[in-house]
């Protein structure tokens, strides 16, 4: 698909925005500030004060809204990168697109398969890109993997285990308000992952989710959660998702095929090993995703300056995000139901 005109590619610097400035404003605006092919033009945020805040660090303007920054801006805008909670991306995205901006968002791009399906609908006249962040496309260990299933390293691949395990515990608001289940929250990276990796569609989903205390189960809030996925070429993945790793930040990706395993495995905060007559001690895992991913999120929006300057296509297609999603989809909905939901039935 190409989305860009010829002139675009003429430019030395991408002009973008940043909407939200909240955990991966932060994130995003570091990686940014740190690029110098992006002229960084401005934080928005509905919260000014956090706008301002982050704005002031990397000496950009701020905004109240996305409307408010492209008024203000005189001189072209090409890219906005959406940071802000997934219910307010689809009003963002239709926006920037009618206004001829390309759009780099945060996973997911909505709430739900039928959501995404219409957003690309909406911005396909547009001769925008509109590119979704799945981060471990661009992180070196989970990229090797894919490089080496790919050469046939491991033979044809069987089936793949994988872990994530979320550190520290989000709050208990982040929880209960809408956040919580981990389902909807977080599987969405390893099920892009995998499907990029095996380069297959799911076929089939089962799913059970529980909830470790009352407060959760009353509200509807799973925190942790197994999806098993049968995929069409015979594979068969297992998710395993949980709030609770209390040693840090915990991601695993096991596949074993007809020639061999190959892994995916943790870092720790730091290399030092103290070892007496009690054991061998490491340190924990490294603390959260802005540890584990921070050079993979300068990659990613290093990609959207590529996309945005070269007009190179982004790497998750309009198709990946609907596909993504409808396994969470589906997942929820066997959860729910406690049977196997067919995607292709
Ligand atoms: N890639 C990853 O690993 C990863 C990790 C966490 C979150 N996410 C995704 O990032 C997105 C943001 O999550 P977060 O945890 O950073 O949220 P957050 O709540 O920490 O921050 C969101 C910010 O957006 C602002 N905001 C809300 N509506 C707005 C609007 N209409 N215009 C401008 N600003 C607005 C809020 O005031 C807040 O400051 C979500 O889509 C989430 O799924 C991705």
């Amino acid at each position: 698909m190409s989305f860009i005109s010829p002139t675009k590619a003429l430019f030395q610097q991408a002009r973008v925005l940043l909407l939200g400035s909240g955990r991966m404003g932060h994130i995003r605006a570091k990686a940014i500030f740190a690029n110098p092919r992006f002229d960084f033009a401005g934080v928005v945020d509905q919260n000014v004060d956090g706008a301002k805040q982050l704005a002031d660090v990397y000496r950009t303007n701020h905004f109240a809204s996305l409307t408010e920054a492209i008024q203000h801006n005189t001189t072209p805008l090409h890219g906005i990168i959406i940071s802000t909670p997934t219910a307010t991306h689809a009003p963002l995205i239709s926006t920037a697109a009618a206004n001829n901006i390309s759009i780099f968002t945060e996973k997911p791009v909505d709430e739900t398969s039928l959501q995404i399906q219409e957003i690309f609908n909406t911005v396909r006249n547009n001769n925008v890109a509109l590119c979704c962040g799945f981060q471990r496309r661009f992180d070196p260990s989970y990229v090797a993997l894919y490089d080496a299933i790919k050469k046939g390293a491991v033979g044809t691949p069987l089936t793949s285990s994988i872990f994530f395990g979320d550190h520290p515990v989000p709050s208990r608001s982040f929880l209960l308000q809408g956040g919580g289940n981990i389902i909807s929250d977080c599987s969405a990276h390893d099920i892009d992952y995998i499907r990029w990796v095996l380069n297959d569609e799911v076929e089939s989903v089962y799913a059970v989710g529980t909830s470790s205390d009352d407060e959760l189960e009353e509200a509807g809030v799973i925190d942790n959660a197994t999806v098993v996925m049968k995929f069409l070429k015979g594979a068969v993945v297992t998710l395993t998702l949980s709030r609770g790793a209390n040693y840090g930040y915990d991601q695993r990706c096991e596949v074993f095929g007809t020639d061999g395993m190959a892994s995916v495995e943790n870092f720790a905060e730091n290399s030092t090993v103290l070892s007496n007559v009690s054991g061998v001690h490491r340190p924990k895992w490294q603390h959260s995703f802005p540890q584990r991913f921070e050079a993979a999120f300068g990659y990613e929006l290093d990609a959207f300056a590529d996309t945005l300057l070269l007009g190179k296509p982004w790497s998750v297609s309009e198709e990946d995000c609907v596909a993504v999603q409808r396994v969470c989809d589906a997942a929820l909905e066997s959860c729910e139901r406690g049977q196997v939901v067919n995607l292709f039935a």
